[in-house]
């Protein structure tokens, strides 16, 4: 395993990989934890685990880019470059990956847990697209994914105020998609990633590139997407262990390969 000085990556006996950022007082997304993630994300495409949790400390998981990297346009180039890179790879990732938030997700922060499948707040959480307030945008994938998230006239509203948004609003809008006590986020969090990790992994690897390919295709071409996806899905030993268990046992008794 690499060795990290900015973050942590735990690789569990259950399967599950969890990402816990360690970087000073507000986990500021500099270049330097930037690349810490795209290695250790890296490792995980290397070596798959069962499902991945994203995690910061105990008030936020991430204030966003570091602003003290920040200068003039080539800066910004470098700066875009290592966010979109860094969480296209995690988006990328063929698992499960849920990001665990308590406290602040500004900034980058807010666009790491979009390129997540799977956001759960503590009660504590706040999201924000605050670089207006600086007089930029997002430049971490922030104006792309938020309007897939929740709509693009609510990601405008969040993009073009800066305006901060806290964990019963997120709930409602379709930013978090659950939200729990605080000192129950990591124990759900591990729950609910512990159980996708003893899953059929590999249609579960194929159910979300499909629905993320779909996102940016027609309905037409979607289905078209999904009726391959389909077909693939049967080939895998899972599929055979699956349907054979259900016939025999009934439902949700299967123990799968992963493969
Ligand atoms: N980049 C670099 N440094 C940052 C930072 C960032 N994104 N966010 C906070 N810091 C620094 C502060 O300058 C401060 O430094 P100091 O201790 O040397 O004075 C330290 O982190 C603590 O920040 P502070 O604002 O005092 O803490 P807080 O608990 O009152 O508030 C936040 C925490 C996260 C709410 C607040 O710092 C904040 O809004 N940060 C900026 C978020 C942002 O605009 N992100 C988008 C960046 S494009």
């Amino acid at each position: 395993m690499a060795d990290y000085e900015l973050l942590t990556l735990d690789r569990r006996d259950d399967g599950v990989a969890v990402i816990t950022l360690a970087n000073g007082k507000v986990n500021a997304l500099s270049q330097e934890l930037l690349a810490e993630i795209r290695v250790a994300v890296g490792e995980l495409t290397a070596d798959l685990p069962g499902a991945v949790v994203v995690t910061g400390g105990d008030r936020l998981l991430a204030a966003g880019a570091d602003i003290s990297q920040f200068g003039g346009p080539d800066e910004a180039a470098k700066i875009a470059e290592g966010f979109h890179s860094t969480l296209d790879a995690l988006a990328a990732l063929p698992r499960f990956v849920i990001a665990a938030v308590s406290g602040y997700a500004l900034g980058g922060g807010c666009e790491l847990a979009l390129a997540c499948d799977y956001r759960i707040a503590s009660e504590k959480a706040v999201f924000g697209q605050p670089e207006i307030l600086l007089g930029i945008i997002p430049g971490g994938g922030g104006t792309q994914r938020l309007p897939r998230t929740i709509g693009v006239s609510r990601a405008k509203e969040m993009c073009i105020t800066g305006r901060q948004v806290r964990a019963d609003e997120a709930l409602r809008i379709g930013l978090a998609d659950e939200v729990v006590a605080h000192d129950q986020l990591h124990e759900r969090a591990l729950a609910l990633a512990t159980q996708v990790a003893a899953g059929a992994l590999a249609a579960q690897a194929i159910a979300k590139r499909v629905i993320d390919e779909g996102r940016s295709t027609s309905l037409a071409d979607g289905l078209m997407l999904e009726r391959a996806a389909f077909v693939e899905v049967f080939a895998t030993e899972d599929s055979q262990i699956g349907v054979a268990s259900f016939l025999e046992h009934g439902p949700g008794k299967a123990s799968f390969t992963g493969h």
